[in-house]
């Protein structure tokens, strides 16, 4: 359950009458527990509930609730936290009940609540960690966001369900519409911006009757009242309950007035909506979840997977805020100073093309609110009107509803900011009505043009929008107030790998890069963006910043993409390297993301931000990031056909392209072999990724030709053979077709299958920390899903098992989906190694000896148990870590310090290897024309 089910969940239970006996178990199951779990805390026999107090219930590892006689709460809870079974059975929280008042104690952080029983949902932040959400700092906070969106859903699904219509794609935008002026309304009611407490609520309780016959009609006249400018009052005719409300305009009530039929229980959903306390309400948190509202597909998540604030300002700090913040404090109490800072905010533009319901803007504008603010104070002006224009806050996104959901957040925001800043008089005074321009661009914005949209200088505005949600076609009409002013691009555009993107996505990388190059097939989604922005910057004065899927600064991804950014004349100004991007959504995938700010090309020092093993965050100063997010000079690492050193040949494994019929299973191995034992000679062990990791047992045929003639004169054999030769002639690749005349062998053989090998899976999961490479038996053949080197020198084993070469291969060969993906080419042949002494290839030789005993010592445990990262032996990761110190010591004298360490000490031996190189080719080109001349 998500946290928005569990909301409805509890709040359920408390809209119900209070049974004493169920209580417990009634909100045991509003947290997700399983039927199966509450019947065994309920059952009289052999129960799980270990409580000791009358009436109590206790779930381990969880929490200990009694239900107690009236007026005895207090002294119930004492009894509960006092209980030593509380302790014994490790409970998180106590909660003591009569029905009428409700406490509660987090024991672990101390925290407690005490509130009318009624009230209790208010509190559920507070109960979250018992539903497994631990994380939620952020919601615990925001509980009214949760329950406006929670509500609101309700709603929204009870409307479409009476107005069938209203669901088709031509009536989506007026459904949509309709709702963005009832979240106005909430928010206008609660706030003070209509004139009387809960006037829109109380006025549709009032003037609709109960049945709800025309809750539409009374809502239809309070939207007309709203649209009518006061001096047109008289003439429109408004009842005089309609006549009270405030003109709004910005075209917020303009346009079709049409209003959705409600039935009884839409009329008492909205109300309920209506009776939280929408003063509250955080814009950006708000906004980011009430846009899956409105789609079909994340309606069941409620956006619980928006960007929570602290992830937003690792984007907006090192951006732009950080600065202004220096400056602030650099000025001091300098009035002349502080003005400059003023001005200089005053005309920042900050451009989302990605911007869903506005998140990045709105949190980017309250900070910018809050540094003027510091100005106005020291400058002795609090009254002073903000000089921030919400103009400068543009934004483009591909769906209507968060498009105007954007806007309308920007413009809470706004107010909001005028109330804590200003004062709620002065904040009123120049609220309504609204300002009609129109800032939040609807669209495809890989197909946008950027720089119409937030164009590089300033241009008057020519075109007043008469509908706030009606996007204007030209953006660059728009005033900016920004002459001379910095504009900063950011935002978090979607995540679509190579693999998730829809046939529309794969067409706009098209727009963009086709003819251009021909890998932009390899992209992911994110790199329009990257690419957008960079064309960007170089015709304006700006920086940008974007959350994106990691995959763009790893392993083939990084020279096929970089250049076309880093050809406009832009470098990474800063960067945060990869981390997991956590959320709450109950299906979270755990993306690992990455932040990347660009800017025209400087001298000034980078910044590279890491997220350290106690999760702070280290930051270090460099003169150069590369694509890789590594503190280094820019470098593409190529693939390499062949080591240029002596390290032994890898290969890939073997491909049998054989329908099947060379592999076997260890009851086929019986069956051939029971039918004639000759046919043992010709079965090898056959050993993939899979096999090799998960300890299967599968089997190949094995014939050389010279074997041939023998083994076809064993029947088994014999048909199998013919199959494949069958198989391969009806292939439709014509590389396959030749490959029938020996039917006997694998298609693709490469090196010398059948000597004692390493095997190097293709595929390891990114949650081992160590690659299991490993030793296979004497005469086992390796499949094309896994590398191979046959001398199967014990040093390069060493080496392969180590920290160091994990790290580079997950940087420069990249992932598929959660596992690296290993690559000869661009992993081993790349992979920069030391020069060698004897002494040390016997040293490092010995560590792989030892990883390999300590697996032994395990038999039969299979690679994934062994190296499953909760519970490796720990003689095995010893082994390991030794592996590392020998080796790390041979690389720089001490072992490594972290990964990013590791990485750049990779990349500078890399890049010299790059160099000696080219040294040596360019040494062979002028001697061979020498020689010529
Ligand atoms: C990961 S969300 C980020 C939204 C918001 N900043 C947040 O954190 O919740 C990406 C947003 O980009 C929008 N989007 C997707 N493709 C787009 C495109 N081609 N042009 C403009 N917006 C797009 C999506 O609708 C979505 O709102």
């Amino acid at each position: 359950m998500n946290a928005v089910e569990i909301e409805q969940a509890i709040t359920n239970l408390a809209d119900q009458d209070f049974d004493a006996a169920e209580f417990p178990f009634a909100f045991l199951e509003a947290f997700g527990n399983k039927a199966t779990t509450i019947k065994r805390l309920r059952s009289k026999k052999g129960s799980s509930n270990a409580s000791d107090i009358e009436g109590g219930v206790l779930q381990r590892s969880n929490i200990h609730i009694a239900v107690c006689a009236e007026g005895k709460v207090t002294e119930t809870l004492g009894k509960l936290k006092a209980s030593p079974t509380t302790g014994k059975a490790k409970a998180k929280f106590v909660l003591a009940t009569d029905g009428n008042w409700l406490e509660a104690e987090d024991l672990i952080s101390g925290e407690t609540v005490a509130c009318a029983y009624k009230d209790f949902p208010n509190h559920f932040g507070f109960f979250l960690p018992l539903a497994g959400i631990t994380t939620v700092k952020q919601i615990r906070n925001n509980a009214i966001d949760i329950q406006a969106t929670s509500r609101l859903n309700r709603l929204y699904v009870e409307l479409l369900r009476v107005n069938e219509d209203w669901s088709s794609d031509e009536r989506r935008h007026d459904m949509n519409h309709f709702m963005t002026r009832l979240v106005f309304c909430f928010f206008a009611e609660d706030t003070d911006i209509f004139n009387g407490d809960d006037l829109f609520t109380a006025t549709i309780e009032q003037m609709s009757d109960s049945r709800s016959n025309n809750t539409e009609h009374v809502i239809g006249e309070l939207f007309r009242a709203m649209d009518t400018a006061i001096e047109d009052r008289d003439a429109a005719d408004l009842p005089r309950w309609a006549n009270v409300f405030p003109y709004v305009n910005g075209g917020l009530f303009a346009g079709n007035k049409e209003t959705p039929k409600f039935s009884r229980i839409a009329r008492s959903y909205l109300l309920h909506v209506g009776s939280l306390d929408w003063k509250a309400i955080n814009p950006d948190i708000f906004g980011s979840m009430i846009q899956a509202v409105a789609d079909d597909e994340e309606r069941g998540e409620l956006g619980m997977h928006y960007t929570s604030v602290p992830n937003i300002l690792k984007v907006l700090n090192p951006l732009f805020l950080d600065n202004l913040r220096e400056q602030l404090e650099e000025a001091g109490d300098n009035s002349r100073k502080l003005l400059n800072l003023r001005k200089r905010i005053a005309k920042i533009r900050v451009f989302d093309p990605a911007c869903g319901s506005g998140n990045f803007l709105v949190i980017a504008y309250k900070e910018m609110r809050a540094i003027e603010n510091e100005i106005n104070k020291k400058r002795g002006e609090t009254h002073q009107k903000s000089e921030i224009p919400l103009t400068n806050f543009r934004g483009i996104e591909l769906r209507d509803f968060p498009a105007e959901i954007a806007r309308l957040a920007l413009i809470i925001a706004e107010y909001q900011c005028d109330v804590l800043y200003r004062g709620q008089k002065d904040a009123l005074a120049e609220f309504l009505p609204l300002n009609a321009m129109n800032w939040i661009t609807y669209g495809n914005a890989l197909h946008l043009d950027w720089l119409s949209i937030c164009p590089p200088t300033d241009t008057a505005v020519k075109l007043v929008a008469d509908d706030l949600f009606e996007t204007p076609l030209e953006q660059a009409e728009i005033d900016f107030e920004n002459e001379g002013g910095e504009t900063y691009l950011c935002g978090n555009p979607p995540y679509a790998g190579l693999s998730s993107q829809t046939n529309s996505q794969k067409n706009d990388l098209a727009s963009l890069f086709e003819g251009k190059t021909k890998y932009w097939k390899s992209f992911d989604y994110v790199s329009g963006w990257l690419y957008k922005s960079a064309h960007y910057m170089s015709h304006s004065n700006s920086v940008s910043a974007f959350v994106t899927t990691n995959s763009v600064c790893q392993g083939q991804q990084v020279p096929m993409l970089w250049p076309f950014i880093i050809g406009h004349g832009v470098e990474i100004k800063f960067a945060h390297t990869s981390f997991k991007w956590s959320n709450l959504a109950s299906n979270n995938a755990g993306v690992t993301v990455a932040i990347i700010g660009l800017g025209l090309q400087g001298n000034e020092k980078k910044k590279l931000f890491t997220i350290d093993a106690d999760c702070g965050i280290s930051e270090k100063e460099t003169n150069c990031i590369n694509p890789y997010l590594i503190a280094g000079p820019e470098v593409f690492v190529q693939p390499l056909s062949i080591p240029v050193d002596g390290r032994p040949k890898m290969f890939w494994g073997n491909k049998p392209t054989d329908g099947g019929n060379l592999i076997l299973g260890s009851d086929e191995v019986a069956v051939i072999v029971a039918q004639d034992k000759r046919s043992q000679k010709f079965i090898r062990p056959y050993f993939g990724s899979s096999e090799y990791i998960r300890g299967k047992n599968r089997y190949c045929i094995w014939v050389t030709d010279e074997e041939y003639e023998e083994a076809n004169h064993i029947p088994a054999l014999s048909c199998r053979f013919e199959e494949v030769r069958e198989f391969r002639a009806l292939s439709k690749a014509k590389e396959t077709r030749p490959a029938a005349q020996y039917p006997y062998r694998f298609r693709q053989i490469q090196g010398t299958p059948g000597e004692l090998a390493l095997i190097v899976p293709i595929h390891t999961s990114e949650n081992r920390d160590f690659l299991p490479v490993g030793l296979l038996p004497y005469g086992s053949i390796i499949s094309n899903a896994a590398y191979a080197i046959y001398d199967a020198s014990l040093w390069s084993m060493s080496l392969i098992a180590s920290r160091l070469h994990l790290v580079w291969i997950a940087t420069v060969c990249g992932k598929l989906k959660t596992d690296f993906r290993y690559s000869n080419t661009m992993g081993w042949n790349t992979f920069p190694i030391p020069k060698l002494t004897e002494k040390n290839k016997e040293d490092i030789a010995h560590c792989a000896e030892d990883i390999l005993l300590a697996r032994e010592a395990h038999f039969p445990a299979t690679i994934a148990e062994l190296y499953n990262p909760e519970n490796m032996p720990e003689d095995l990761r010893h082994a390991h870590e030794r592996n590392d110190e020998v080796l790390e010591r041979i690389y720089i004298g001490r072992k490594f310090k972290n990964d990013t360490e590791r990485l750049e000490k990779l990349f500078d031996l890399y890049t010299k290897m790059t160099i000696d190189s080219t040294k040596t080719d360019n040494k062979k080109t002028s001697q061979t024309k020498k020689k010529v001349s």
